[in-house]
């Protein structure tokens, strides 16, 4: 197969693959993926995973291109993720549309229902592994070596005593509205096992991270109501309120969007100032998981107020 022939479109280079790449048939019914070996795993993890009736895309084809390269070809979601829709239905607010977060939360109550009815049996270890990969922790404690400190562990082994009785699932890893179709899920390169809730429970919380750029913002009522119904869905498939875990899951998340910040080039102060946003929310995450054990995102500020705080010296 030659991925510029049959009228395949380019979409984008693929992030964090080593050389792939996204292409969408000429009728938009399918999208073709290039790379190495790790497209093959993904390939075969989605593979399993559609059998389990996870809401995913059905793989139509998969071998070798051309060029030597992997590559896999599954059927269209749709035309539109829930971030490109949260996108274009953005007013004078910023909030997200409504039936963005409810759209949200029937795909993210799905895909719960199915990682509940497959849990996997955990080793001893297995939830520490989560936690290290899924939050990057050797890089964020090599390029941040203060924070490598009792009070962070204190915090990170206080989660991880918290999530002991919750069930292990295989999950995304990297799910968020840019990956996110009514349809169902997208994009599983990153796939492993987490506790159950990882992937769905802070999807609208994680926006707060990317200090505004993204456009649009979910209000503290969509993030309840978002959480509510995942609440019904987890109640009624394992016995627990997913929600309950929100505090460990962003204390999670807040390292992974700390990891890679630390800009080698000491003059790019703007990379140098996004670093430093991340670091300040991280504090922040901890500070709140400490006192309440739940971490809120509304008191996080956006990377501008952040940086106007910065250059007047509020945030040594
Ligand atoms: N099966 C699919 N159905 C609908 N859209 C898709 C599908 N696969 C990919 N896309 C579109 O292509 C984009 C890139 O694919 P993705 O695997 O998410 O790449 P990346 O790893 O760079 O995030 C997605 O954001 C989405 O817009
Ligand atoms: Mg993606």
């Amino acid at each position: 197969m030659n991925e510029n022939e049959n009228g395949w479109r380019f979409v984008k280079k693929r992030t964090a693959a080593d050389d792939g790449a996204v292409y969408v048939s000429s009728d938009g019914t399918r999208y073709l993926r290039t790379g190495g070996a790790d497209l093959q795993a993904e390939a075969t993890f989605q593979r399993r995973i559609a059998d389990l009736d996870y809401p995913v895309p059905h793989i139509l084809e998969s071998g070798v291109t051309d060029a030597g390269r992997y590559f896999v070809v599954e059927e269209s979601l749709g035309d539109q993720t829930l971030h490109d829709r949260a996108v274009a239905s953005l007013d004078e607010g910023r909030d997200l549309a409504d039936v963005v977060v409810d759209t949200a939360a029937q795909v993210a109550a799905r895909l719960l229902r199915a990682q509940a009815a497959h849990r996997v049996q955990p080793t001893p270890g297995t939830l520490r592994q989560w936690l290290e990969g899924a939050g990057f922790t050797q890089n964020v404690f090599q390029e941040n070596p203060d924070l490598d400190n009792p009070r962070t562990h204190a915090a990170l082994d206080d989660a991880l005593d918290h999530l002991e009785t919750v069930p292990l699932v295989w999950g995304h890893l990297d799910y968020g509205l840019p990956n996110v179709l009514p349809a169902g899920v997208i994009d599983w390169q990153h796939h492993g096992l987490v506790p159950l809730g990882y992937d769905a429970v802070p999807a609208l919380e994680i926006i707060a991270f990317k200090g505004g750029n993204k456009g649009y913002a979910a209000g503290p009522g969509q993030r309840r109501r978002y959480l509510d119904a995942l609440d019904d869905a987890s109640l009624n498939a394992f016995g627990q309120p997913a929600s309950q875990n929100l505090g460990a899951y962003l204390l999670v998340k807040a390292l992974f969007f700390l990891a890679l910040m630390r800009p080698t080039d000491a003059s790019r102060t703007d990379k140098h100032l996004k670093w430093q946003y991340r670091r300040h929310l991280f504090m922040k995450g901890l500070e709140q998981y400490e006192r309440t054990g739940t971490v809120d995102t509304a008191h996080f500020p956006g990377l501008e107020e952040f940086a106007a705080g910065h250059s007047l010296g509020d945030h040594p």
